[in-house]
């Protein structure tokens, strides 16, 4: 039997390219047995579609904190008691910058507020923004609230340069997950 077997998983994505890589990530965890639910932001939709994640988790994907499924109140905290462990990958430097101000403005930053499980973030972005003195704050401000880090490494980047800002790979988002839950 698989470490995460019936571990709860809430795995949310945020807008980037490398979304696409968390449907393999999601098809990975699934394949340990692992129960995972998917977020997904509105700039996440503009990448990858509901349909994906849907068909590999048979579970439908959240996008509306105003959109709960029937029988739930407040999504977001139904969320946050319900993950074992949240994992946000690929996490823009737009969620980061909102989860290093504390903000709550969609469903996403309400749940992680909301909750009191390890919280793993798994950043991708162009290597100049990476490397952008306020990004850096905010992912030293990140950690010192607790979070994890998985990546970025460095390597080829969407927008066609190289450096340091490339997501972790699935594999090592899973090994990393494993090693919370421990
Ligand atoms: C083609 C394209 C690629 C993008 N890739 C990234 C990316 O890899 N990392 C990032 O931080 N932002 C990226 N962005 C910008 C985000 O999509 C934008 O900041 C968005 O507001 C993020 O919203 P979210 O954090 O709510 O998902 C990209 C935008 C476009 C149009």
């Amino acid at each position: 039997m698989s470490e995460l077997s019936g571990r709860k998983i809430l795995l949310a994505v945020t807008g980037g390219v490398s979304a696409y890589k968390s449907c393999y990530l999601t098809s990975l965890l699934v394949q340990a047995q692992a129960d995972v639910e998917v977020i997904m932001t509105k700039a996440a939709l503009e990448f990858v579609g509901v349909a994906s994640f849907t068909a590999l988790t048979k579970k439908r994907v959240h996008t509306d904190i105003f959109n709960p499924p029937n029988g739930i109140n407040a999504l977001h905290i139904y969320l946050a008691d319900w993950a074992d462990v949240v994992v946000i990958a690929p996490i823009t430097a737009n969620t980061l910058a909102k989860l290093a101000c504390g903000l709550a403005d969609n469903l996403l930053t309400a749940t992680v507020l909301a909750s009191r499980s390890p919280i793993l973030l798994a950043p991708a972005m162009n290597v100049n923004m990476w490397e952008n003195k306020v990004v850096q704050e905010n992912v030293s401000r990140l950690k010192q609230a607790g979070m994890h880090f998985v990546g970025p490494q460095s390597g080829h980047l969407a927008c066609g340069t190289s450096g340091t800002g490339r997501m972790a790979e699935p594999d090592e988002i899973f090994d990393a997950i494993a090693d919370l839950l421990k």
